[in-house]
């Protein structure tokens, strides 16, 4: 089996790999966290396609045969960027699309939420999916979540505070649904659950991701070719204690942070 390549600004998208590796056990996962040059969710959309397409070649390189974009930032603002390098024999499955899907299976019409980055929200990619699909769409950037998130702090007063800081507005309090259009929030999923009404589901990319994922390859079976003997690779474009720390937290399980650098990497 081809590995699977999966790459986020940093290991907040380990929440995407888990749910790939519990879905397709058989494939060995290539992770890519670009910790150099996190956080995506404050660069121009210009820098995040420059540093997505750059993860993707390298990816390929090493022989992954699908690509999955675990981070909403990317997935807004790279996605063709990502497809032209990938090429067209390798499924690229983003965290977006998916999502939308999920939602659209599950209401037809009324109000959906959307938090995420600011290059998320700023980007409209989610409004624009959803509004074609009938929905009228609430959406709001919350950019400390993610870093605070990637920091520790999760299940406590500081991501508490933030989540209410955030929503205390209530403009999500009459929505079908909140997505959380960031892969690092499934980690204060909860906290930002017990903050809005009952009647607001959440929803998160990281199972919604790995069942497309699951159905590209699937369709896709005859022209893997099997390359075997491979284990699960966890990179990171610049590892630090603390990544080394979180990413478990993120993944599950201990993850073996290794550093990578992308051999066209600049800036
Ligand atoms: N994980 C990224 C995302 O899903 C957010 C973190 C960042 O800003 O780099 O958008």
């Amino acid at each position: 089996m081809r590995p699977i390549g999966i790459f986020d600004s940093g290991i907040g998208g380990l929440t995407v790999a888990r749910a790939v590796a519990e879905a397709l056990p058989e494939h060995p996962i290539f992770y890519f966290g670009d910790t150099a040059h996190l956080p995506y969710g404050e660069k121009s959309p210009a820098l995040i396609r420059r540093y997505a397409t750059q993860i993707t070649r390298e990816l390929v390189r090493l022989g992954c045969g699908s690509i999955v974009v675990a981070c909403n930032s990317a997935s807004s603002n790279a996605l063709d960027a990502i497809r032209s390098e990938a090429g067209e024999s390798i499924p690229v499955i983003d965290v977006v699309h998916p999502v939308v899907d999920a939602v659209a299976a599950r209401f037809s019409g009324g109000q959906i939420g959307v938090i995420g980055t600011r290059a998320t929200i700023d980007s409209h990619w989610y409004q624009r999916l959803l509004e074609a699909r009938g929905f009228d769409v609430v959406t709001k950037p919350t950019p400390l979540l993610a870093s605070a998130i990637e920091e520790g702090f999760h299940g406590g007063e500081v991501s508490d505070a933030l989540i209410a800081a955030y929503l205390e507005s209530g403009e999500f309090n009459d929505v079908h649904a909140l997505i959380l259009g960031c892969t690092h929030y499934p980690l204060v999923a909860n906290q930002i659950a017990a903050a809005l009404p009952d009647t607001v589901a959440l929803v998160d990319s990281a199972e919604a991701a790995a069942q497309a994922l699951k159905r590209a390859l699937d369709s896709l079976a005859d022209k893997q070719a099997a390359k075997g003997g491979r284990g699960d690779r966890f990179m990171v474009s610049d590892l630090t204690e603390s990544f080394s720390l979180g990413a478990q937290r993120f993944f599950g399980k201990p993850v073996d942070l290794v550093e990578h650098k992308l051999p066209s990497a600049t800036g």
